[in-house]
């Protein structure tokens, strides 16, 4: 998949919003800066199109980025940002549930997940409710060049473990640095696939 243009579509505030061409849409969530900008703005090449922020919560609303004039990147809100959060409904808004649970055009959601970290409750709560309602989803995990090449594979295994204790078949996982420029051609040419398969 060759990406020769990535335009800010719209921000959306609630489902109802987002566009309604019908084109298909691969989606990027996670925890308040885990990288879900960033890894847009490495996907497509263009360092400033998602703002990035050291501050977590930066991204509020549901933003789409149209490539091609084919198919749309989705940055949405982090999660887990909020201090108090106690039920499922607090911790993941309406509008993140809205969008992966309800939008049509979703066609595959990435997960982000910080490879530095060991798997958090919040990311098994997301993917187990993920799970339990058939939405078709992928681990990335983020900001792979702050650990070893052997860190990395380690820290992989270690999700995978911790999955294998719930889910009886893993999703796709992705390693990647949006630093680094790594993982690009895996998720991209993963997205092609997934668009060819809907054409054939
Ligand atoms: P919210 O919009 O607040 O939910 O955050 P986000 O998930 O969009 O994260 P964002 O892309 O804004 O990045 C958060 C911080 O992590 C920024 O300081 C980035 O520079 C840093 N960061 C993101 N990706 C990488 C990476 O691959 N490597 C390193 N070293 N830092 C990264
Ligand atoms: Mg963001």
């Amino acid at each position: 998949m060759n990406i020769t243009s990535a335009i800010f579509k719209c921000s959306s505030e609630k489902l109802s919003q987002v566009p309604a061409d019908g084109l298909p849409e691969f989606a990027f969530i996670g925890r308040s800066n885990v990288g879900k900008s960033s890894l847009i703005n490495m996907l497509t090449d263009k360092p400033s199109l998602a703002k990035v922020s050291s501050t977590p919560g930066k991204t509020r609303l549901i933003n789409h980025f149209i490539i091609n004039n084919e198919w749309y990147l989705v940055d949405l809100p982090g999660y887990g940002y909020a201090r108090v959060a106690r039920t499922v409904r607090e911790k993941f808004s309406k509008l993140i549930t809205d969008y992966v649970l309800r939008s049509d055009k979703m066609h595959f959601l990435f997960v982000l997940v910080d490879s530095r970290l060991e798997p958090q409750k919040i990311d098994l709560e997301f993917i187990d409710m993920l799970g339990r309602n058939g939405v078709p989803f992928g681990i990335v995990f983020t900001k792979t060049d702050k650990l070893s090449e052997n860190q990395a594979i380690s820290s992989m295994a270690r999700y995978k473990r911790v999955l294998k204790g719930s889910w009886e078949e893993l999703p796709i996982m992705f390693a990647t640095s949006s630093e680094k420029k790594k993982g690009r051609d895996d998720i991209l040419d993963f997205i092609g696939s997934c668009l060819a398969a809907e054409d054939a």
